[in-house]
């Protein structure tokens, strides 16, 4: 018997999330489909997790079974724990190390640590039989790959490509932003700016060498809005210095809006929100 959901919400408003939301099935679809296989980013590990070329773990991405993995240059990628033959999982472990190369249990089709189909059990038949048929091209048959972008890997260069052209990033302090004062610690209105920003860390600036540590919570949806939608992420950041010190750098909110360009989601607007006034002088990378 199927019984109809009402799908009306409590008058509390926000703060009370019904029964629905987690039992009616079109929902949970949709969901899946907006946000997992949308153009949104998913958590799936910490970089270490697999400190070592070949060092892989696996996850799930909605009910995507993922696999990230670091590659001989360093690189962490991800893709979909699915093998091109039959849809096996490729790895059957939680993590692991892999060498430089996958191998499907099943018929022993294999795979590169970026995901790239390299070897088919048989492709050429045997003994005049079987195999693939001619235009049979491995590189159409990999399983999906999915973006990946690492925080705190020193790769500043990387970071203004996660906004769009004309942008706004600033860091400020709780109590400036609830008086709405404008004036930033950091501030930039354009991706050219931000550009400039790490060449002067890399090109002019001089300071004690140190690098992050990026805690970041998940983010809540406030809503869409013609400037897109609208996110607030706590964060937490631990400074290292060149001697080992870790210092409690800073805690805060990321004020976020997000736009979708070129098939993947870009920050037109990030404000850092600071919980704390008192600034370390040495704020030289963004947070
Ligand atoms: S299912 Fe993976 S090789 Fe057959």
């Amino acid at each position: 018997m199927k019984t109809t959901v009402s799908r009306a919400w409590p008058a509390e408003g926000l703060t009370r999330v019904p029964y629905w939301v987690y039992q009616d099935p079109d929902n949970y679809q949709a969901e899946l489909r907006r946000i997992f296989e949308g153009p949104t980013w998913s958590w799936v590990g910490i970089e270490s997790d697999v400190p070592r070329p070949g060092d892989y773990r696996t996850a799930f991405v909605g009910e995507m079974p993922v696999i990230v993995v670091r590659g001989e240059d360093g690189a962490i990628r991800a893709f979909e724990n699915r093998c091109a033959h039959r849809g096996a999982l490729i790895a059957i472990d939680d993590c692991g190390s892999t060498g430089k190369r996958f191998q499907c249990v099943y018929h022993a089709w294999n795979y590169d640590l970026a995901g790239n189909l390299t070897g088919v059990a048989f492709e050429k038949g045997s003994h005049g039989k079987g195999g693939m048929p001619p235009d049979f091209r491995k590189a159409e048959h990999g399983p999906r790959k999915l973006r990946t972008a690492t925080l705190d890997d020193d790769r500043l260069e990387e970071w203004p490509e996660f906004f769009t052209d004309a942008c706004f990033y600033s860091i400020t302090s709780a109590e400036n932003h609830r008086q709405g004062l404008p004036a930033g610690l950091m501030y930039a209105d354009s991706k050219a700016m931000l550009r400039d920003r790490v060449a002067a860390l890399r090109e002019a600036s001089v300071y004690e060498r140190q690098s992050y540590r990026h805690l970041v919570g998940l983010p809540a949806l406030l809503g869409e809005t013609e400037a897109g939608v609208r996110a607030d992420t706590p964060f937490l950041v631990v400074r290292i210095m060149r001697d080992g010190r870790m210092d409690l750098f800073a805690t805060g909110r990321y004020l976020d809006v997000l736009v979708e360009e070129s098939g993947a989601l870009r920050f037109r607007e990030r404000i850092v929100v600071c919980d704390s006034g008192r600034v370390d002088t040495l704020l030289a990378i963004p947070l």
